[in-house]
C-alpha cells in the first residue's frame, strides 16, 4: 500500500476528481516558478511531469534534477510520467527526488508487478500505462499493484498530437476491472473536444498539456477543461 502521506494524495485527488491536470512539457521553462504559481492560482490539484530518455520514446525532456526543481517550488501532488527504457533502475531515485504518483510504461518492462510493487514500499503511489496499441488483458495481472493506470491517447514522446479515442474503451474496461480506489487517467490529445468524452469514460486525472499551455488565460482554460470533463460524468 502507498504511504500515509501518498495515500493522503490519492484519497486528495480521489474526492476532487475528474481533475485536470497540466502536463509540464510545453510550458515556459525559463519562468517555471511562475508557471507553477499561475497553475496553482488557477487552482490545479497536481502537476503532471512527463520524463522521457529519447530511447523509450524518440524525444528527450527532463529527468530527475527537474523532479527534485519542482517539488521544491510547490506542495501540489507531482505525478511522474516515466517514458523510459529501464525504469527499474531508476524508480528509487524519483521517489527520493519528489514523485508522489510514479508511472512506469508496460511496455518498458517484462513484469510490472515487481517495480510497481518496489514503488509503493518507497512510499510512493504506484502507476502502470499503456500505450494505445497496447491491450488492457496485457496487464490484468497487475492490476492489483496499480494505485494508478494511465491509458495514453496518444503514443508518448511529444504534445499537440491527435486523441486516439482507443483510450475511452480502454477506460471502460479498466473501470470494471479495477477497485473503486484505484485512480484512472488519460493523457494525450485531452482538449475541449476531447476530454468530456474522457470524463464520460471514467478518467479521473485528465492530463493536458497544449490545450493550456498554447492558450494565454490558465485560470481560463483550465476552468472550462474541468467543467466540460465534469458535464460528460
Ligand atoms: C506525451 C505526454 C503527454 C503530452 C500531453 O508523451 O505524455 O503528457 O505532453 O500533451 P497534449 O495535451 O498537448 O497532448
Ligand atoms: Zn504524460
Amino acid at each position: 500500500m502507498p504511504s500515509t502521506s501518498s495515500k493522503n494524495h490519492l484519497s486528495e485527488l480521489r474526492s476532487a476528481a475528474p481533475i485536470v491536470l497540466p502536463s509540464l512539457l510545453l510550458c515556459d521553462f525559463g519562468n517555471l516558478e511562475q508557471e507553477i504559481r499561475h497553475l496553482e492560482d488557477a487552482g490545479v490539484k497536481g502537476l503532471h511531469l512527463d520524463v522521457m530518455d529519447g530511447h523509450f520514446v524518440p524525444n528527450m525532456t527532463y529527468g530527475l534534477t527537474m523532479v527534485s526543481t519542482v517539488r521544491r517550488l510547490t506542495e501540489l501532488p507531482v505525478d511522474v510520467h516515466l517514458m523510459i527504457s529501464n525504469p527499474q533502475d531508476y524508480v528509487t531515485q524519483y521517489v527520493n527526488a519528489g514523485a508522489d504518483l510514479l508511472t512506469i510504461h508496460a511496455e518498458a518492462v517484462d513484469d510490472p508487478c515487481p517495480l510497481l510493487q518496489q514503488i509503493r514500499s518507497l512510499g510512493a503511489s504506484a502507476g502502470l500505462a499503456i500505450n494505445p496499441p497496447t491491450s488492457v488483458a496485457s496487464i490484468e495481472a497487475a492490476l492489483p499493484l496499480c494505485d494508478l493506470v494511465l491509458a495514453m491517447s496518444v503514443m508518448p514522446g511529444f504534445g499537440g498530437q491527435a486523441f486516439d479515442d482507443v483510450a475511452l474503451s480502454k477506460l471502460k474496461a479498466l473501470r470494471s476491472k479495477v477497485d473503486e480506489d484505484v485512480l484512472l487517467e488519460v493523457d494525450g490529445g485531452v482538449n475541449a473536444t476531447t476530454i468530456a468524452d474522457c470524463g464520460e469514460a471514467g478518467a479521473q486525472l485528465l492530463v493536458v498539456g497544449s490545450a493550456i499551455f498554447r492558450e494565454d488565460d490558465y485560470n481560463q482554460s483550465i476552468a472550462k477543461l474541468t467543467e466540460l470533463a465534469r458535464s460528460g460524468r
